[in-house]
């Protein structure tokens, strides 16, 4: 059995505590998009881990994880993670498969990341500054891109550094007035990178086609959001990489057929990160109120979560480009206490509804909610195990958001845990 776990909504559903879950019964976990700006949480009793790069697998000692070709690797965020979970007596060695042709992120995507975001003033993207966009372009562009296999020919991209960092810093000069970047340090670094990541450099595509021939079970850990996808999301306000569940086959070399169920996860409400329009959000004390509540502060920069209603016109939306089969809802307990909840159904534009999401911001900026309200409930239900000890007003909750995005509601989170899990 293979199963792809997405994001529906603006990233930070809750996929790593899914992917944790899930990875129990899985042999391989596989992240295939996006790089360091994903921020992966898992709880494991009292211990919390954030994970950016290794895929939330990494935590269970026999797991194997695999960092595919799609995946833009900041080699010094990846090295760190390592050695951090090798501090808490958890090793990779043996386990970990890096792929020979992921890209890799360098001190100069990291510093334009910031110089450009810097040069927007009001009107920037609010990236992770970690150097995701100028990386991808790079990889797009082909000229200057650096690739994981590079690290094993130390004498090749010592030259391909020296022409590179020589054109970026030209261009940073030019555009923004910064100072120059040295390829010498850049090159030592690497240096480091290529002793500690060698050892897990394979050809990921083989290895995934040797294990689905094998009957292997996998996991595909999707990164952000699909309203974050660099095509279908809310473009110029989303990701560089295709971070909808149609980002998996390209991300992996796998394709959609050998995948037997794509699972969705969204919040019981909706948060997002950065700028760009979000026609449900909550600019007040009910927003406040779900910020603390759903401790909603960001996992890799904790920035502040913008928070809002449930969006059924957006994950529905998301369901349909996915192929989504199943919802996994998280975060319901945080809406504990609040007496009425609003699910919006459909978007109002120009005096007209429509229950299919906009394909630009422009139409999206327009949109806006007509809600449904619904009773809420008082009670804490983050011990609650089954579904029919949830609140009436809780399982209506839950049955509305089924029908309004077409799609079972199959996993439950009432809290940060593994046990505090409802399945139906
Ligand atoms: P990801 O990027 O999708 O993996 O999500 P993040 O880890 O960035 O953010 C989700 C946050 O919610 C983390 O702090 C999780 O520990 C927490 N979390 C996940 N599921 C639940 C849930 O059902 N209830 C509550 N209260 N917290 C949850
Ligand atoms: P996970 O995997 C939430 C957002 C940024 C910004 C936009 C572009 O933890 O769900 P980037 O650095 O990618 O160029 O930033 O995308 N963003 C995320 N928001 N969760 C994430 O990952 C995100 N990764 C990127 O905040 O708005
Ligand atoms: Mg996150």
């Amino acid at each position: 059995m293979n199963t792809c776990i997405v994001g529906l909504q603006w990233g930070d559903e809750g996929k790593g505590k899914i992917v944790d879950i899930l990875a129990e019964k899985a042999n391989l976990v596989v992240r295939y998009g996006g790089g360091a700006n994903a921020g992966h949480t898992v709880v494991i009793g009292d211990t919390k881990f954030a994970l950016h790069l290794l895929p939330s697998g990494a935590v269970r000692p026999e797991t194997g994880c695999v960092i595919a070709n799609g995946v833009v690797i900041d080699p010094d965020c990846l090295t760190g993670e390592i050695d951090s979970l090798a501090e808490k007596g958890i090793s990779l060695k043996g386990r970990l498969f890096i792929s020979q042709n992921a890209h890799l992120v360098l001190d100069y995507h990291k510093a334009e990341d910031q110089l450009r975001e810097n040069s927007l003033g009001k009107n920037k993207i609010g990236t992770t500054i970690r150097g995701i966009g100028p990386c991808y372009a790079d990889k797009v562009g082909r000229t200057f891109a650096v690739r994981v296999a590079d690290l094993a020919d130390l004498d090749t991209l010592k030259q391909k550094l020296t022409k590179i960092v020589d054109y970026k810093n030209k261009v940073f000069a030019a555009l923004y007035n910064a100072e120059p970047l040295s390829s010498e340090e850049i090159f030592k670094k690497c240096q480091l990178y290529a002793e500690k990541l060698v050892p897990f450099i394979t050809d990921t595509t083989r290895l995934l086609h040797t294990a689905i021939d094998h009957g292997k079970s996998i996991l595909f850990e999707g990164a952000q959001g699909t309203l974050l996808d660099l095509d279908h999301g809310t473009f110029p306000f989303v990701t560089s990489s295709n971070a909808s569940s149609l980002g998996m086959s390209a991300g992996a070399g796998v394709p959609a057929r050998d995948v037997d169920k794509f699972i969705g996860v969204a919040k019981a409400y909706t948060t997002r990160v950065g700028s760009g329009p979000f026609p449900t959000e909550l600019d007040n004390e009910t927003g406040s109120y779900i910020r603390d509540r759903g401790n909603e502060y960001g996992t890799t920069t904790g920035r502040p979560r913008r928070c809002g209603w449930f969006d059924a016109v957006a994950v529905r939306y998301s369901v349909t480009i996915g192929g989504i089969d199943a919802i996994a809802l998280m975060h319901l307990d945080t809406l504990s206490g609040i007496k009425q909840l609003n699910i919006a159904t459909a978007y109002r534009i120009n005096s007209e509804d429509s229950t299919f999401f906009p394909s630009n911001i422009e139409t999206l900026a327009k949109a806006q909610p007509v809600y449904q309200t619904v009773a809420g409930w008082d009670e804490d239900i983050s011990e609650m195990t089954d579904f029919d000890d949830l609140p009436q007003n809780a399982q209506r909750y839950v049955t509305l958001i089924e029908d309004f995005t077409r799609a079972p509601v199959t996993i439950i989170g009432v809290g940060p845990k593994r046990r505090q899990t409802i399945f139906r």
